[in-house]
This record gives C-alpha cells, structure tokens and sequence, in this order.
C-alpha cells in the first residue's frame, strides 16, 4: 500500500493530537504542518525538527505533494479550509463540529461526492473502546429495545471565546447519540443560558427518536465538579458508562420492570428485577489513533468512514435546531 501524505492545519490544543497518531501510522507521511501562529509551528519544531512549517494554508491546500489534509482549527474556519482542500482533490479529516452551519456541510458533502473524496468528521468518542462496546451491546440485542440515553458532560470551564457550550461539548454526545441509536432524530428541544459572556454557558437538549426513544444531554461549564456520565436503558438491561473510572467504564445492569399484562399496570402490579450488574472489557487503545488509521484506510480502499460528512451534518443540524429551540426558550424543533 502506498504511503498517504497527509498536511495537518492547527497545531493549537488539538492539533498536537493529531500530529502526533499520524506520526505513529506507517501508512501515512506528515508532509506539512501549517499554523498561522508561528509559536505554534516553534513549539512543533522541538518535537519534530524535520517537519516542513507554513503560517500559508493555502500553501498545504494547493500542494500537489499531499493528498489529505486534517483541519484542527477553529469551526468558523472550517468550511473555507475543507472547500478548497476538496477542491483542490484533498480528501479531508476535519475536527468536530464539521462547520458552522448545515448549509455549509450539505456543500462539503456535495463537493466531496462530486470529486470521489472522502470526509471524515473526528467524532473521537466513536474510536473509543466504550463507544465501541456500547454499540456491541446494542447490536447484539443485550439491551432489548432501547428506552433512553442519558448523558452528562459537565465540569468547570473551559469557556471557549468563540462557540457556546453546545457547540464545543453537546458534538461528542450528539455524535455518540446518533451512532449507538442508530436511527434518524426527529425533534430538538433545548434550554439553557448564558452567564459569563455571550456564549450559553449551559444548555439541557432533548432530542426524540422513533419509537418512543429519548434522548437527554446536559453541558455545563458552570458545574463544581465534573461528570462523563451516560446512563442508556433498554427493555433488557441498562447501562452506565463513567468515563472517568480508569477501569470499569462499562456496567451492565440486568434491572427493570416487568409488566406481564396491561392490567398489571392499572393495579400496579409491577415487578422490579434487580438481577447481576457485570463490568465488560473495554479495549484501551487510543480512541484518535484508531480513527486516523481508518482515515487512512476509507481513503486506501475507497469505504465510506461511519463517522463522513453525513454524520457530521447531522450533528450541525441538531445544534442548529438545539440553537433555534434554546432561543425560543424549549421551542419543539423537527428537523425534516
Ligand atoms: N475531537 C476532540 O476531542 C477535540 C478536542 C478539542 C478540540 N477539538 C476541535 O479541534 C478544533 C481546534 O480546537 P483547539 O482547541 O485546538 O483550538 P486552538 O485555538 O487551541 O487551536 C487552533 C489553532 O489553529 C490555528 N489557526 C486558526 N485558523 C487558522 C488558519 N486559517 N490557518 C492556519 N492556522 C489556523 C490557530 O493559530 C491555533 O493555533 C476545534 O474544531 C475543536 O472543536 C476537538
């Protein structure tokens, strides 16, 4: 298999990230790295000294030395970056949220199709060892029917100046949302506020699924403590994933209720099982690495990533319609 070139844009808190897992893949070559700070690009020389700097984007874009580029930077800038990669024949890794609005990601996903490129948006979570069981789980039918998903991703800061909380934190769970569910939201209803500066500093998202399925997702920058917390219940069993227990992230609960006729409910005749809990193994490998060598791999064979410009779209459209419901303090929202 031939060596990938691959030039990464942003080398600020995440961009290090990604540099560093490409430069661990044997099927890829970082062949530029470019950020408009040069202290960036210093900071990246003492680590990589060979590794070719540029503050010109456009330098990388157009270069017909490179064929995929990874977008680390700031989501305003996103579209204009990944338009001209793709036009330019790039394919392209683009950091969560794809872009600033769904507009924006419908033409990325139209350019990308038109050129046979291929788009990844990092929905890091999806690569992790939990993400990856919990869909298992729901795959093989452990669960049974799926009742809700319930998420918290809640701590104290860090206030980002150009995007609210919703759209730096609600894409991980949004994102982790639409894959272990697997079916298409239907409607949004979002609260929340804003505090310290403009941006909402938290904000409650209901999202509604088919079938009787809920979604709830709480960020807050404001919380004293902090929580990676996700609760899924199903008619089988129901789960709880603490990401921040170092092993034991996973439990599976065989608890719920039992209602053996429609008149058991009526005279409240219904029984609690409260049977085994059991912690499955949950693979720790680096959720970024596995998900740039996929990256690697869509683009070597041609595959669609699970994680491609439509999913990503369908992230900005349900922050979209969690920005519209929250300014209209819990409107409903459907998205079509
Ligand atoms: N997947 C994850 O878990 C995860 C985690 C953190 C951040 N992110 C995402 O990564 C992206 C970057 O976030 P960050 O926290 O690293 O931001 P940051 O502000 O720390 O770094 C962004 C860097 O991009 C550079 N930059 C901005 N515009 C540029 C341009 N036009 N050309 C060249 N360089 C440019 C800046 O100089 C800066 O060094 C955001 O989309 C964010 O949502 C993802």
């Amino acid at each position: 298999m031939s060596v990938l070139r691959v030039g990464v844009i942003g080398y600020g808190y995440w961009g290090p990230n990604v540099v560093r897992n490409l430069y661990s893949l044997a099927a890829c070559e970082v062949a530029a790295l470019c950020d408009q700070n040069p202290a960036a690009l210093q900071r990246a020389h003492r680590t990589y000294p060979s590794l070719h700097t540029t503050t010109d984007a456009c330098e990388l874009l157009t270069s017909p030395d490179i064929d995929a580029v990874a977008i680390v930077t700031p989501v305003w800038t996103h579209y204009e970056l990944a338009r001209t990669a793709l036009e330019n024949g790039k394919h392209v890794f683009v950091e969560k949220s794809f872009t600033a609005t769904a507009h924006q990601a419908e033409a990325l996903v139209e350019l990308a199709d038109r050129r046979n490129l291929r788009i990844m948006v990092d929905h890091t979570f999806l690569y992790t060892g939990a993400v990856k069981k919990i869909r298992e789980l729901i795959d093989n039918g452990v669960l049974g029917p799926l009742y809700y998903f319930d998420s918290s991703r809640v701590n104290l800061g860090l206030f980002q100046h150009d995007v609210s909380v919703l759209w730096d934190l609600a894409p991980h769970d949004l994102s982790i949302m639409d894959h272990v569910i697997g079916e298409r939201a239907e409607a949004v209803v979002a609260t929340g506020a804003s505090h310290v500066n403009d941006h909402a500093d938290m904000a409650f998202i209901t999202v509604y699924f088919p079938g009787n399925v809920v979604a709830h997702i709480n960020v807050n920058w404001l919380s004293p403590v902090k929580v990676r917390m996700t609760l899924i219940g199903g008619r089988a069993k129901m789960l709880v994933w603490n990401d921040l227990e170092a092993d034991e992230k996973i439990k599976v609960y065989d608890r719920g209720v039992n209602v053996t006729s429609r008149q058991g409910v009526y005279d409240l005749l219904v029984s609690y099982r409260s049977g085994d809990v059991w912690a499955p193994r949950v693979d720790q490998t680096e959720a970024l690495k596995a998900e740039l060598a996929y990256f690697l791999d869509c683009i070597a064979t041609g595959a669609t990533p699970v994680n491609d410009g439509q999913a990503g779209l369908r992230v900005v459209r349900m922050l979209e319609a969690a920005d519209r419901s929250m300014a209209e303090r819990g409107s409903v929202v459907r998205l079509s």
